[in-house]
């Protein structure tokens, strides 16, 4: 008996559905950074954001999984996470600049490129950026700081994280919120597991 023959997607295709998936996350990501929001500017954050992705506008990229992922399976700390691995490889994923592993142990996405997000930008805000970072087991995203907020959800992992105005590295793991000021030093260390985080950065 002849096997049925598994259609490939067309990058069109792939591309829409997995930006599908990811609108689903974000949203779901969103509402959990809204519940757990302590601050108005931060519940200004979980608003802006959600009104920049209620149109669906999907973007044409092409996957790419970095070798980074290798331990994406151990990303499950919670539903969210155990989601996310199920499109995560069709994502068009970056290195980070700001290492030199080139994408072997850590790992961004913009979700800019899988979704357009800048219709809604309004004069209140210059910019508003998110996607997630991924950092592989026992690898670091070095300290470093900007001019633009920055919060990050972290979403699996129990890591060391350096962020706002603390001096030292604090174990934190999924479900926490972190809000980065303009030039505070941040930098993360992951643990066993990866670090699986949303941000978001704006000015
Ligand atoms: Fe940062």
């Amino acid at each position: 008996m002849n096997q049925p023959k598994q259609q490939k997607l067309t990058q069109t295709q792939a591309a829409t559905q997995v930006a599908n998936h990811c609108h689903g996350f974000l949203s779901d990501c969103i509402r959990a950074i809204d519940l757990c929001a302590e601050t108005p500017v931060l519940c200004d954050i979980a608003k802006r954001l959600r009104s920049q992705i209620a149109t669906k506008k999907i973007k044409i990229f092409e996957a790419n999984p970095l070798p980074a992922l290798a331990h994406l399976s151990l990303v499950k700390d919670m539903a969210l996470a155990k989601r996310f691995q199920t499109f995560a490889k069709g994502l068009p994923w970056d290195y980070s600049p700001r290492t030199s592993d080139k994408g072997t142990e850590l790992a961004v996405c913009d979700f800019g490129r899988v979704l357009d997000m800048d219709a809604v930008v309004d004069g209140l805000m210059d910019s508003l950026d998110v996607g997630v970072i991924y950092v592989d087991c026992h690898r670091e995203y070095p300290l470093h700081s900007h001019p633009p907020h920055e919060l990050y959800f972290l979403i699996s992992g129990t890591a060391q994280w350096r962020y706002g105005k603390h001096e030292e590295y604090q174990t934190l793991t999924a479900g926490n919120l972190i809000h980065n000021e303009p030039n505070d030093r941040h930098g993360v260390i992951a643990g066993h597991t990866p670090a699986l985080a949303l941000y978001a950065q704006w000015s």
